[in-house]
């Protein structure tokens, strides 16, 4: 049975959430079967499987596909897809049509950008019985068009903001809030604030569970190498070298082999050869 809303949210308090982004069927299986609670079909897609520059261009029918093809590799894990950019901004309708886009496609939450500005959009989505996970702090839909890649709530009147967004998404509804670059201290005291728990990417310790992109703890990704994101296998080297082999191996001729190959019986190659002769 999925992880549901109310799972999630008692674990605040007393155990820590671990959530992985996840875009295809193998890897959510391998993520479901080590355990994690929460598999987020992240539109980070649109850079580590798509490779665009950032995840502004990603579109709702590809986070459909990648929702499909996670849900069907999760078997206890809660799946959570990103709602991408421009798919809740313009009117609340938008936002409800898209929401079920995704539940349809298999998530079992939605996760929006976006503080006290889309406060009414998640109660409306929320209201229909979809459950939602806020994402503040970062974010990267909006906040790169600003300012760049740049840590949250480094100043008194940032974090204030920050933690009343905190307070209205949790109002409107939300069940989590993502919380992305935000000063330890400041994901600290929203953690405190708040009844919800917060997932923490770059936000240091305090947040009620982590998230981190897949590809780079797998060590898949280098265009960006961000300072939290640790990375606990170099995997890239590891398929150069593997890929690299069996280059090798096909130009040489050592691969295949007699075990990777099928053979005829003896008395039907002799039939076939006197046919042809
Ligand atoms: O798209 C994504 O992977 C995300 C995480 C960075 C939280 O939103």
């Amino acid at each position: 049975m999925p992880k549901s809303v109310r799972d999630i949210v008692s674990k605040k308090n007393s155990t820590k959430i671990s959530v992985i982004t996840a875009y295809d069927y193998t890897t959510a299986l391998l993520c479901d079967k080590a355990g994690i609670d929460i598999l987020l079909v992240g539109d980070s897609a649109g850079m580590v499987m798509l490779g665009y520059e950032n995840t502004i261009p990603v579109t709702m029918e590809q986070m459909c596909f990648f929702t499909e093809a996670v849900s069907r590799g999760r078997q206890n894990a809660m799946v959570v897809a990103d709602m991408p950019f421009m798919s809740y901004q313009a009117s609340k309708d938008q936002a409800i049509e898209n929401a079920g886009r995704l539940i349809k496609a298999g998530a079992d939450a939605v996760k929006l950008e976006g503080g006290h500005e889309i406060k009414d959009t998640v109660r409306s989505i929320v209201e229909i019985g979809i459950p939602v996970m806020g994402h503040i702090g970062f974010q990267p839909q909006t906040t790169t068009l600003q300012e760049g890649y740049k840590v949250q709530a480094k100043t008194k009147e940032a974090a204030l903001k920050l933690i009343n967004d905190a307070k209205d998404l949790e109002k409107a509804g939300a069940f989590s809030i993502a919380l992305e670059m935000v000063t330890q201290e400041v994901s600290k005291i929203i953690t405190n604030s708040i009844s919800i728990p917060t997932i923490g990417i770059g936000s240091g310790p305090h947040c009620d569970g982590q998230v981190l992109v897949i590809h780079d703890i797998l060590g898949l990704y280098d265009k960006i190498k961000p300072k939290f994101a640790k990375r606990y296998l170099e995997l890239s080297h590891e398929i150069i070298k593997a890929v690299e082999t069996y280059k090798n191996d096909v130009t040489s001729g050592r691969f295949p082999a007699k075990e990777h190959s099928f053979s005829m019986e003896r008395s039907e190659l002799e039939r076939l050869k006197k046919k042809i002769a």
